[in-house]
């Protein structure tokens, strides 16, 4: 046989890809007899082949087909060719290449497969959305990003659930995604001048960094490491670095002061105020600072506290009361909260034995006519009852705590971790955790077997927290 020539587009074509494997293992294409041409080049030879349909598809070990995924994101060109030699090989008896270190290409490509994933994280870590107005009215946040790697699709899944509730528009070189709350539209490449350059929305995002940085983990080195210099032009939090790496020190003293002193800043009413002055030194006393504390939105006027026994092996942190919770001074009684007593009560966990509270403990709304509308915490205010929720689970001394959701985890990190790859068992803070969904990012997905299976593994989490708090 002569040349053959594959047509793919140029990007992360796993589609493309994967029609063109398969017809070419139909054909037994030798990889050195075949020409991986994408949609731009225009120097095309050799025949083309006939179109996939009909062909077998090809079955492949979980590891190479999980490798394929994250290397044809690689900006490398020869990656398609790379990767058919590997599917090639591994369909003649190689099964196993991978987990041969020594073998040139299983090497080269896993590098690339890790490139990828840096350039994914990168993009997650340090992109930023600034706010916009679209002509109508609708406030839209916008952010600029270069990718190293075609990642484009690859991580946009990432703001999707950290941002679901907005109106938001990523612009890269290599495309754009929009986000209008329920479903993405793709666009044509953009530019830089495409984006707005900068606003309020910076300033508060520069002033949560500053106030999340901790002075005691400052390390130059790693930071420009993990944070080069590439993108700090698109970091307006870049702006503080290095003024906050000289005062660290200066700022941990501070810090420490400052912890100690929470509660009696915190708190607007004098009556409360002369017992803040102390740590609290139970969780009544605690309960009291917290009932006595400013609601996020006039109107929410209960903060509801945490229930269940001190002691309880399992704590459960969700993010904030809703409406119900809010009126009844309750937390999860509302349609978040029967979703999560169904699946406590079919993974036998007694829900009066367990500890249940919240990052943050007043209701935070829209009201729209006769309606209140959730408004998601956004970082500050989640800091703001950190310290709080920190010193409830001090007293309650949970056995394994439980974040459902982001806000949750950010509440009990510090960090705002992805709740898909953080999920399972991790250190929250002082205590052993687990992280899963929150129980109302079940309630939203629309399409039923989707549905089902996300709850299945809600239970599935379930299952391994009781396991976890039991031993
Ligand atoms: N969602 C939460 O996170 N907490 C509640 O109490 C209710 C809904």
């Amino acid at each position: 046989m002569g040349m053959i020539r594959m047509a793919v587009q140029d990007g992360a074509d796993l589609d493309g890809f994967r029609n063109a494997v398969r017809t070419l293992v139909a054909h037994h294409a030798l990889p050195d007899t075949v020409v991986w041409s994408t949609a731009n080049d225009n120097d095309l030879f050799g025949a083309a082949m006939p179109d996939a349909s009909g062909a077998p598809a090809v079955s492949l070990p979980r590891d190479v087909a999980d490798l394929i995924k994250l290397a044809i994101c690689h900006s490398d060109p020869e990656r398609f060719a790379l990767l058919y030699q590997l599917v090639w090989r591994v369909l003649h008896g190689e099964r196993a290449l991978l987990e041969v270190q020594s073998d040139p290409l299983a090497h080269r490509l896993q590098l690339m497969a890790k490139s990828v994933q840096r350039d994914i994280h990168k993009m997650h870590a340090f992109l930023r959305f600034r706010e916009t107005k679209d002509p109508d009215g609708t406030e839209r946040f916008v952010a600029w990003f270069e990718p190293e790697h075609h990642i484009l699709d690859a991580a946009v899944p990432f703001f999707i659930e950290r941002f679901r509730g907005m109106v938001w528009s990523i612009l890269t070189p290599q495309g754009a995604r929009h986000w209008d709350r329920e479903t993405l539209v793709e666009g044509p490449p953009a530019h830089k001048s495409d984006a707005p350059d900068s606003d309020a929305f910076e300033a508060a995002w520069k002033s949560y960094y500053e106030s999340i940085f901790n002075p005691a983990r400052v390390n130059p080195a790693a930071m420009r490491q993990h944070m080069p210099k590439k993108y700090w032009r698109n970091l307006p939090e870049a702006a503080a670095i290095a003024d906050l790496v000289r005062e660290a020190p200066q700022r941990a003293r501070e810090m420490i002061e400052r912890e100690a002193a929470m509660p009696a800043k915190r708190d607007p009413k004098k009556a409360v105020a002369a017992m803040a002055e102390q740590e609290p030194k139970s969780l009544e006393a605690l309960n009291a600072l917290i009932a006595a504390s400013e609601p996020l939105t006039p109107g929410a006027d209960h903060a509801v506290l945490g229930e269940g026994p001190i002691g309880a092996d399992i704590a459960f942190v969700g993010e904030q009361p809703g409406d119900q919770e809010d009126l009844e001074g309750k937390p999860f009684i509302g349609p978040a909260g029967q979703m999560l007593d169904k699946a406590l009560e079919e993974v036998g966990i007694d829900r009066r034995r367990v500890y249940v509270t919240n990052a943050v403990k007043h209701f935070k709304f829209e009201p729209r006519g006769k309606r209140r509308i959730h408004k998601k915490p956004n970082p500050g205010e989640v800091k703001r009852y950190r310290w709080w929720l920190t010193k409830e689970l001090e007293f309650v001394r949970p056995k394994l705590v439980v974040a459902l959701g982001g806000t949750a985890l950010l509440s009990l990190t510090g960090k705002p971790l992805s709740v898909m790859r953080s999920r399972g068992p991790l250190q929250l803070g002082e205590f052993p955790g687990y992280a899963t969904v929150h129980p109302s990012y079940l309630l939203r997905i629309p399409d039923p077997a989707v549905k089902e299976e996300a709850y299945e593994a809600f239970r599935h989490d379930l299952q391994r927290i009781k396991k976890l708090a039991a031993t």
